[in-house]
């Protein structure tokens, strides 16, 4: 039973109409000949006007994982610190690592990162960048409060620095459309925004686009170039039939149906379960970050849990050198909404072996 997995099922996918759209695009003339560098105008135009910026300042990827490692390498040098809003995506910090920098923690509350010890943070380090995800966080569900926006923004602007936004669920709302993507409120160009179409098509459809305004867009662009030269076409076409056809907004409403449907589960599951484990309930996304009791060991309790039968992610992944309070990612988009109620049960009773070996010794 996985509480872990980081897209959604094929329940809630449409691979057929993937399938269809990807032998169609692979069947025009000219399918497989090199394409512009920068992707195809349609998907360029198409990300540009969600995002609401400029075609000439989108460039396509395949999905947001190579789009993140483009960019930190375009824009730092190896050695230099990077800010991180924690709890954060741990694919984020490998990139980091990966690319020797050194990933700084900056704690959030419910309304996003905070922006009194952003500010420490930056005349402590002298970073030039910052990784936030302002929309649907992962692992918490969170949206970067309001009133902070401007705020970041300005931060930012201070110290000089760069904001990748990481809009990986800007299509994973549970109500409503998401708030507009951090880069709308940036007049001075500090904004770097990344989305990805995998999470709302399919995993393997590895279809995302990078935004930025000003130079900066061309070295990222020149790091995607050594990396792999180009997109296949194939893959971009299929993706702009997709988004531009009548089903596409059904499909969104259909997709955060069943993620409200699944979270409603688990929710009164934990009631039953978990009682005294406390979270804030996610606007969005995929997961949900569970407190754990205090004195409690995650990874020991994710291994009890396993052995139960059921994965879930043990909290301090999503951390920076020593973690805080304990904490699991309760993943909900991998796991039947009939499934999650005996998975929770599950997870409970190695939450609860764990904490009475504990009282025991
Ligand atoms: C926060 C975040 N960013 C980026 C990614 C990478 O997604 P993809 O490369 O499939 O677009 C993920 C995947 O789980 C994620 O959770």
């Amino acid at each position: 039973l996985s509480l872990a997995g980081g897209y959604p099922d094929a329940s809630m996918r449409h691979d057929e109409r993937v399938a269809v759209a990807l032998a169609r695009a692979a069947r025009r003339p000219g399918a497989w000949e090199p394409t512009p560098m920068m992707g195809i105008p349609e998907l360029r135009g198409w990300f540009a006007r969600e995002f609401g910026v400029d075609q000439d300042d989108v460039l396509i990827t395949p999905g947001v994982q190579a789009a993140l490692s483009a960019t930190m390498r375009a824009i730092l040098p190896a050695g230099s610190p990077v800010l991180f809003a924690v709890p954060t995506y741990p694919g984020a910090l490998a990139v980091a690592r990966s690319a020797g920098l050194i990933p700084v923690p900056v704690p959030t509350d419910p309304e996003g990162v905070r922006t009194e010890l952003l500010e420490r943070a930056f005349a402590a380090t002298g970073a030039r960048l910052l990784y936030l995800q302002p929309t649907f966080a992962n692992p918490d569900g969170q949206v970067l409060a309001s009133t902070r926006r401007q705020e970041v923004l300005a931060l930012a602007g201070k110290a000089g620095a760069f904001i990748i936004e990481d809009d990986w669920a800007r299509w994973l709302s549970h109500a409503g459309p998401a708030p507009p993507p951090l880069i709308r409120d940036d007049d001075h160009g500090h904004v770097i925004t990344l989305a990805s179409l995998t999470k709302t098509t399919a995993p393997s459809l590895r279809v995302g686009a990078v935004s930025a305004r000003g130079p900066v867009l061309q070295r990222v662009a020149a790091m995607r170039m050594v990396d792999d030269f180009f997109m296949c076409r194939p893959l971009q076409e299929a993706a702009v039939e997709l988004v531009t056809s009548t089903h596409w907004e059904r499909q969104l409403k259909a997709v955060a149906a069943t993620l409200r449907d699944r979270l409603h589960h688990l929710i009164r599951a934990l009631a039953t379960d978990l009682p005294d484990c406390g979270y804030a309930k996610p606007q969005g996304g995929l997961s949900l970050w569970l407190q754990l009791p205090q004195g409690s060991d995650d990874s020991i309790i994710a291994e009890k849990a396993l052995a139960n039968g059921v994965s879930v992610l043990p909290g301090r992944l999503f951390s920076i050198g020593e973690p805080g309070h304990p904490h699991l990612r309760v993943a909900y988009a991998s796991l039947d909404s009939s499934r999650i109620a005996e998975a929770v049960h599950r997870l409970g009773d190695a939450v609860k072996l764990v904490q009475s070996n504990n009282d025991s010794r």
